[in-house]
């Protein structure tokens, strides 16, 4: 592995022009203004902590509040918008941000970490979703059915519920938000956007364009802080549809905090997602797709592929060009189009993961690669850690059933098909699962078994499409899904309509000649 760096260009010069200084503000009812506490947070490079991007800020519970007023308000003009005009808005905006791909990307991978060639997809999945949700403006289907009275009509629609409190993790910084936000929009719905307070900019970026575009005051407000402004997003009378992404503990609160209050509660949390390679697999592509799917995004995706189970037959193959492709991988600065893993996004998620190093090697784990912050020269500027594999892992260690969220892949041995699936359905989580084979009987039954969410036969667990339900089963989520279709399920809910033209007393249900 060998280090690779730029030198970055200091000062602003990235930060949109009317954020004087590089203090970032709130969006509260059309209108950019600073928090009540008159304090502010700070926005670095994790690949270079010497590289403030910009201020942002602490925002209280009033600031909150006064979001969801503002909501509140605006969703009484907004609700009455017809659908394909709210689309209209949408449409514009997905061109807006396919503009400023390239800006919105570099400006991600400043605060986020990952590889420009992510970034920009990252960008794109927001692109991709906005297209996709927009057209739903024309569509948005409801049921008309006969009705089992004469000259009786029955039809339902979908209706919006009121102000969306939507809450964003760090890893896709963009993408997500769009996920929650635009399918949220589509059907009639008004927003408070709180986003990861290590990813702002991105959040700024896509709000920015959202105004630009022409969406009215208050229909999307951001309030930038920590868990005291996501607390209210989940509490307040108002906020009608909580909608989450980040780990199963928060997840949780947020569902405890929603549940006194009725609230719809969409949650998108944890994997421990498995790559199976039976004995038949094409082994260079298995490889490839592990590489990719282990430590694209530095495995900060809730899709990782952060465990693979390997037919015994092919195990000792497997590992050593698995090995030899990751001892490969360029660490680095993700601006840099040599380098192929970024860093850690903070400090705490890299002692978490070099906390996991530890609880591997104590679990006896054979460590083949990796297992080492990187500190060495520019390295020491930011949260970088060696890409690593622990091979003989069983399935009872820790290191193969908890969510480590970084460089960290387990290898696994199988003997059979029904082993692996054994071995991949006991976790907690239910996110993403795939098989590489040639075999179609081992690639149905292992989709049909796998109790995930998404499942990919010889691919890795990463890169859903905008256009399918996206979401996962037991501790990763609770029911709903995301994306696709399945997302106006989450913001929008059924009224059934019945109309009696027959002009007299018709009774459903009960007996008549
Ligand atoms: C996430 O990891 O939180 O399928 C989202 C994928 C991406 C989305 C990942 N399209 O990996």
């Amino acid at each position: 592995m060998r280090p690779v760096f730029t030198l970055r260009h200091s000062g602003n010069n990235m930060l949109t022009p009317d954020t004087a200084g590089g203090v970032f503000q709130n969006l509260v009812d059309g209108t950019w203004i600073a928090s009540s506490s008159g304090a502010t947070f700070e926005n670095r490079n994790p690949a270079n902590h010497d590289d403030l991007i910009g201020r942002f800020q602490e925002s209280t519970p009033v600031d909150a509040e006064r979001a969801i007023e503002a909501a509140a308000r605006a969703y009484e003009s907004w609700r009455l918008v017809p659908a394909p005009k709210r689309a209209e808005l949408l449409f514009r905006v997905a061109q807006l941000i396919a503009e400023r791909k390239e800006q919105f990307a570099r400006d991600m991978t400043r605060e986020m970490g990952k590889v420009l060639e992510e970034t920009r997809g990252d960008v794109q999945e927001a692109i991709d979703m906005t297209f996709f949700m927009a057209g739903e403006g024309r569509r948005m289907y409801g049921q008309t059915v006969p009705s089992e009275l004469r000259d009786k009509f029955a039809m339902s629609v979908r209706q919006p519920l009121g102000v969306c409190g939507i809450i964003t993790p760090w890893n896709f910084p963009m993408a997500i938000p769009s996920w929650k936000i635009i399918p949220a929009l589509v059907c009639g719905n008004t927003v408070v956007f709180k986003p990861s307070s290590l990813t702002p900019l991105s959040a700024v970026n896509f709000v920015k364009v959202l105004e630009e575009a022409g969406v009215p005051p208050g229909v999307v407000n951001m309030v930038t802080g920590g868990p005291d402004v996501g607390t209210v997003l989940c509490t307040h009378d108002a906020i009608k549809v909580v909608s989450f992404t980040g780990s199963t503990t928060v997840g949780r609160l947020v569902n405890q905090n929603a549940a006194p209050g009725f609230k719809k509660v969409h949650l998108e949390m944890g994997g421990k997602n498995i790559v199976m390679v039976m004995d038949d697999a094409q082994l260079e592509l298995a490889v490839e797709g592990c590489v990719w799917g282990g430590f694209g995004t530095t495995g900060q995706r809730c899709t990782a592929a952060s465990r693979v189970v390997v037919h015994e037959r092919v195990y000792d193959q497997f590992l050593a060009e698995f090995t030899r492709r990751v001892k490969a991988l360029r660490v680095g600065d993700g601006s840099n189009d040599a380098v192929q893993m970024g860093p850690s996004i903070s400090e705490a998620q890299l002692a978490k993961v070099m906390q996991y190093v530890e609880i591997g090697k104590q679990e006896g784990a054979r460590l083949v690669t990796g297992g080492n912050r990187l500190t060495s020269g520019d390295y020491a500027r930011g949260w970088f850690h060696e890409p690593t594999i622990f091979a003989d892992v069983t399935p009872q260690m820790r290191i193969a059933r908890e969510e480590i969220f970084g460089p960290v892949v387990a290898v696994l041995r199988c003997g059979s098909l029904d082993e692996a699936i054994a071995i991949g359905n006991d976790v907690t989580y239910g996110l993403s699962a795939s098989i590489y084979t040639r075999d179609v009987n081992r690639a149905f039954t292992a989709m049909r078994d796998l109790y995930t969410g998404i499942f990919y036969v010889n691919a890795p667990t990463i890169g859903a499409e905008v256009h399918l339900p996206f979401g996962g089963t037991k501790a990763t989520g609770n029911g709903h899904r995301e994306a696709g279709i399945a997302a106006l399920d989450v913001f929008s809910e059924w009224k059934s309509i019945y109309v009696d033209f027959s002009g007299k007393l018709q009774r459903a249900q009960i007996d008549t000649e």
